[in-house]
């Protein structure tokens, strides 16, 4: 039988700048998926690369003082650095300067040409060049460029032009009958009602006012149209009209094409059109997702390091920034990126769940066991929920990723570990030690190990590294037979005897300080593995020495208030933060509140709640917040808020 195939393509990447984290943002998602694929059993062909030729890449090479083919390859060669220590899997790298490709595109135009697709004439009109796009005076916005709105040029110009209105309601019904093929939904009905319905006018295909392009066969004055030259790198790749075109058939359509949301239109209207033309089949998904914005809107060069990726990998690692990028964002949606919002994730969920999970594991292995695997002892009903979820958990994230929910795909994961962590207190190891209850503590600190097996299977797609390491830990490291899908659609593959070892902790936790906000480790005792353990009355009295424990100055140090709400609104652009005002009798703070998902705005005022009063200062979304409020979480993860039996004054010192 054959085996299933998967074809993933990014977009083809201007080298006309170094990429900032936005652009890293596609390729992260096109891997994760690739990745996922591998990993369940297909044949992937992940392919990326760069889109090198165009009037704009000859301005910019003009204007570093180079020969156009000098400046593209040093960027190429940065680009494909980048993807170097991000991970990127690819399994091909096209890029548009290369013979395979200019071959096989000047064979496309002149197909065009023979079958009558493509006549000559004039071009008159508005050419926006950072875009590579032409407009009609009616789609400009305030005489600019409605995509990037920035200035356009008019252009005048012996031209070849492309007959779309031929094709056009051929793709208007191809659109309307494959639902999948564009999405989201949002993105189809832009493209039908704003250029389908509207009518498609011809596309100009041909260029003769600079050269760095494919030059037309047959009128070698004129270089071919940068994004006919560039869309078609997604079979040109495949070795489309070469000698050798067997990945035509082995890969086309492709499964996935994955673009931000402001190239949706070139990929869903010129390039099926194109395909049309060629006689082949549609892509079966075209995916547009949102953009990564900063507090204060676009990305540029200009904002310098907080969104250079080879200075946040070095910051922070590759696997944390590949998992920022596809937890934080909903794909589809735009979001935020911030190294608060960053370092956040990575505080709670990769060293707080993830990182506690495998330390409290390991530790309580070491203690009970010297480290050695137990074998699978005796279950009790405790253990279904555990187990059943992790059965159900693989089905779960695949389905998650053929709709490329990335996000809702970590987030069962974390649900998992979240299960995994809880499990520890309610099965509560040390209690079954010291009960002498053996075969019971067999069992718990089994299954324990065995989830945390799973997880890290699970893991591989999204962030690379990380199994590895836990793999380490956990004695299985030369075991690959146990890093497989097919290992973990059974739970108790883990096997007995196995020498555990706790290493170095995967992710510590990090603060920003200083003016600078130079990312430190905060220190904290729980960095390194300890064994879990339980306080002997004897120890009451040095509890402040106890690991893990606060002694109760410490406790006062935190100043908790009663606090009254005053003001609660939406904050917009953020789906799960609400800015409040509140109340503390003498004075009024403004604070930014993740709760948004479980209270309506009108709901709260007027509530008191438990309040941090000394809480470091910090700017969410840019909004100052000034304090914490306090609320207890589920393993579901809802959050109710914390208040007081009868009322009390605000400002009133919880203690
Ligand atoms: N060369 C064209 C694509 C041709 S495909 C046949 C191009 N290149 S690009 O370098 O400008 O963009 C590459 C990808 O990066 C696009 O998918 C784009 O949407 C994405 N992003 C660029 N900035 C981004 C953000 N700030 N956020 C998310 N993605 C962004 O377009």
């Amino acid at each position: 039988m054959n085996k299933k195939t998967f074809y993933i393509t990014t977009p083809i990447y201007y080298p006309s700048d170094k990429l900032h984290i936005g652009h890293s943002y596609t390729t992260v998602a096109a891997d994760a998926m690739a990745r996922f694929k591998r990993l369940t059993g297909y044949e992937v062909y992940f392919l990326t690369g760069t889109d090198e030729h165009g009037q704009k890449m000859e301005r910019r090479a003009v204007e570093a003082g180079k020969e156009p083919q000098v400046f593209v390859d040093e960027i190429v060669a940065w680009i494909q650095k980048l993807w170097e220590i991000l991970d990127i899997s690819y399994d091909d790298f096209i890029r548009t300067t290369e013979m395979r490709h200019k071959d096989s595109v000047q064979k496309i135009f002149a197909k065009f040409y023979e079958q009558g697709d493509i006549y000559k004439s004039k071009y008159e009109g508005w050419y926006c060049t950072p875009c590579e796009a032409f407009w009609t005076e009616r789609q400009l916005e305030e005489t600019c460029c409605p995509d990037c709105r920035r200035p356009v040029e008019m252009v005048a110009e012996e031209s070849y032009f492309f007959k779309m209105s031929k094709y056009a309601d051929r793709l208007m019904e191809y659109i309307e009958n494959h639902p999948e093929f564009i999405q989201p939904v949002s993105r189809k009905n832009e493209m039908i009602n704003n250029f389908l319905k509207p009518g498609l006018e011809d596309l100009c295909v041909s260029r003769t006012t600079f050269r760095w392009g494919i030059p037309v066969p047959f009128d070698e004055k004129h270089v071919i149209y940068v994004w006919l030259d560039a869309l078609s790198n997604y079979i040109t790749a495949l070795g489309y009209l070469s000698e050798d075109d067997h990945k035509v058939h082995t890969y086309w359509p492709a499964d996935v094409q994955l673009i931000g949301k402001e190239i949706v239109r070139f990929h869903t209207i010129y390039w099926p059109i194109f395909l049309m033309a060629l006689g082949l089949e549609l892509p079966k998904k075209v995916f547009g997702h949102g953009w990564l914005l900063l507090d204060e809107g676009k990305m540029s060069k200009s904002k310098g390091n907080v969104i250079d990726p080879e200075v946040l990998v070095d910051r922070y690692g590759s696997d944390a920034i590949r998992y920022f990028l596809l937890r934080e964002i909903p794909f589809g949606a735009d979001g935020h990126f911030s190294e608060d919002a960053l370092i956040q994730r990575l505080n709670f969920d990769l060293a707080n769940d993830l990182g506690n999970l495998l330390n409290r594991t390991l530790a309580m292995l070491q203690k009970y066991y010297g480290g050695t695997a137990p074998a699978s002892g005796t279950g009790e009903p405790l253990d279904d929920e555990l187990k059943n979820m992790a059965f159900d958990l693989p089905a779960k994230m695949e389905q998650l990723m053929d709709e490329l929910l990335f996000s809702n795909a970590l987030t069962e994961l974390w649900k998992f570990i979240g299960r995994a962590n809880k499990y520890i207190d309610e099965a509560a190891p040390w209690a079954l030690a010291k009960a002498g209850r053996q075969d019971r503590l067999d069992a718990v600190m089994y299954n324990l190990l065995e989830s945390i097996r799973i997880i890290s299977v699970l893991l591989q797609p999204f962030m690379p590294q990380t199994p590895e390491k836990i793999w380490a830990q956990l004695g299985i490291i030369d075991m690959p037979e146990l890093h497989t899908w097919e290992s973990i659609l059974e739970f108790g593959k883990f096997p007995s005897g196995a020498a555990t070892s706790p290493g170095a902790v995967l992710f510590p936790r990090l603060e920003l300080v200083g003016e600078d906000r130079v990312p430190v480790r905060q220190a904290t005792k729980k960095d390194k593995p300890q064994p879990e353990r339980e306080v002997k009355p004897k120890e009451a009295g040095n509890m402040a020495e106890t690991e893990g424990l606060i002694s109760i100055d410490e406790f006062a140090r935190i100043d908790l208030r009663v606090a009254s709400i005053i003001e609660a609104e939406r904050i917009e652009g953020a789906d799960k933060l609400l800015q409040l005002k509140v109340s503390l009798g003498n004075e009024e703070r403004q604070v930014v509140a993740g709760i948004a998902k479980h209270y309506a705005p009108e709901g709260l005022v007027g509530k008191s709640v438990i309040f941090v009063a000394n809480l470091k200062p910090v700017k969410l979304r840019g909004i100052l917040s000034e304090g914490m409020l306090l609320a207890a979480s589920d393993t579901e993860g809802n959050l109710v808020l914390t208040t007081t039996e009868t009322l009390v004054a605000p400002g009133s010192k919880v203690k």
